[in-house]
């Protein structure tokens, strides 16, 4: 009997070699900055509580409506499978009583997320991002300071062709102000069941409809930075005056809308030109009621989730990525037994140095083992044969043009190490 053949699920990405190297390549330079500005690592479960999502993430948006994969579990227990972050990083932090101690909570977390979207180029049903959350500071130099990390975390990957989206959604009372006149203008329309529905949870989210008339019937609504009271107004002047001393350039976008409906005051995206319709390949923003909307106290927060695979993507378009830090350094061929232990022994020196180092295992003819060599990528290659251990002598072949350079093999450590640098 023979088997079929069992596929991936639909709209899954997933990342096997070489590309796999670059994802995870992609993935530890946006979170450097992050831990380097002394934000620390979080590893939440991927399924929570589906009222997390639904409270936190709220009922208007398409992430709660349409694309969630919730599932009783076998305790007749509603179970989503994450989303976003931000919620459970909130949850996490209030049942551990983190927000006890030292404010503000500064925390970082990469992982897959899951929503039921339909798939195309960039946009998956289990994608990659990686997140920080700053909770229990309401002041806009840390507004500025999880944008710059972002910021940093795409020029890591040599990225230029991104733009920064800023706008504020205000205080409760700019919104308050601004929901009375954009409701009335929203009763002058002609709107469908669904779509009023919608506007009456959270009328921001007409901004974001796609539809060719709806965009048009939009035109003229007004905006809520329009409506931003005097306090909230200096604190997005303040953020911007950060922003322009860290020389972050952004362009202030008052239509933009978040998929999620926690945000409050500063939020922002940011976009790629060479991806096609997928191209937000970040974004975040302050959240001042959804630590309360949760059961905790009332604190401020912000953060971002930046997108892993549309990170790679972009960088694979801008030929931003850098290809010899995904290949070895040297490759050893050995031929013999007493060669083999002489191979172990030194790749283990090397790779102690910091020098990646691999070997050519079975019983494969020089030939073959120079084909592999030649495969794996790496830079260098040595050939470990008898006359070259009695000698204490390797020749020391570079793959890019055929150079070759004989050096002791005790000093193999010190001359890769040098040519690596360059
Ligand atoms: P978000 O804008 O929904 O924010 O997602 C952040 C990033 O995840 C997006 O900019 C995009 O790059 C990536 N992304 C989202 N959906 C998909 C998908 N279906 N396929 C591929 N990539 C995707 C959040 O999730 C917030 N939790 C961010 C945040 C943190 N705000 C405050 N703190």
């Amino acid at each position: 009997m023979k088997f079929e053949k069992i596929q991936a699920p639909k709209g899954v990405r997933e990342y096997l070699p070489p590309e796999s190297s670059a994802f995870d390549w992609v993935r530890s330079q946006l979170i450097a900055p992050a831990v380097s500005a002394g934000y620390q690592l979080m590893e939440l479960p991927v399924f929570e509580d589906t009222n997390l999502f639904s409270r936190g993430v709220g009922e208007s948006t398409d992430v709660v409506s349409k694309e969630m994969y919730t599932f009783e579990d076998r305790g007749g227990r509603s179970i989503t499978l994450r989303p976003e972050g931000t919620a459970g990083v909130m949850r996490a932090v209030i049942e551990s009583n983190l927000d006890r101690g030292q404010l503000p909570v500064k925390v970082w977390y990469s992982g897959q997320f899951f929503r039921a979207e339909r798939p195309q180029a960039g946009r998956y049903r289990q994608f990659y991002q990686v997140g920080i959350e700053a909770i229990g500071l309401d002041d806009p130099a840390i507004d500025a300071e999880v944008i710059a990390i972002a910021d940093r975390g795409f020029k890591n990957l040599g990225l230029k062709n991104y733009r920064l989206e800023i706008t504020s959604l205000g205080d409760s009372n700019s919104r308050a102000a601004h929901r009375v006149d954009l409701l009335k203008f929203i009763d002058s329309l002609t709107l469908d069941e669904a779509t009023k529905e919608r506007a009456q949870i959270n009328p921001l989210r007409l901004f974001d409809d796609k539809r060719p008339e709806m965009q048009e019937a939009m035109k003229n609504a007004p905006l809520l930075l329009d409506y931003l009271s005097d306090e909230s107004r200096a604190n997005f002047e303040q953020v911007k005056k950060y922003l322009d001393a860290l020389a972050i350039s952004y362009v202030i976008n008052p239509r933009m809308v978040r998929g999620l409906d926690y945000y409050t005051g500063t939020t922002f995206e940011f976009v790629h030109s060479d991806l096609g319709a997928q191209s937000g390949i970040g974004g975040g923003g302050r959240y001042d009621g959804l630590m309360e909307t949760l059961g905790g106290q009332s604190l401020s927060g912000i953060g971002f989730g930046l997108g892993v695979d549309r990170a790679l993507l972009a960088a694979v378009a801008e030929k931003s990525l850098p290809q010899d830090q995904f290949t070895s350094d040297l490759f050893i061929i050995p031929l013999g037994d007493d060669a083999m232990s002489s191979a172990l022994v030194n790749a283990q020196l090397l790779r102690d140095a910091g020098i990646k180092t691999e070997i050519a295992f079975g019983d494969r003819s020089l030939k073959g083992a120079m084909k592999a060599a030649d495969k794996s990528g790496a830079q260098y290659v040595v050939v470990f044969g008898d006359s070259e251990l009695s000698s204490g002598e390797v020749n020391l072949k570079r793959m890019r043009d055929g150079v070759v350079t004989s050096v002791k093999i005790a000093q193999l450590k010190d001359v890769l190490r040098e040519t690596l640098s360059r």
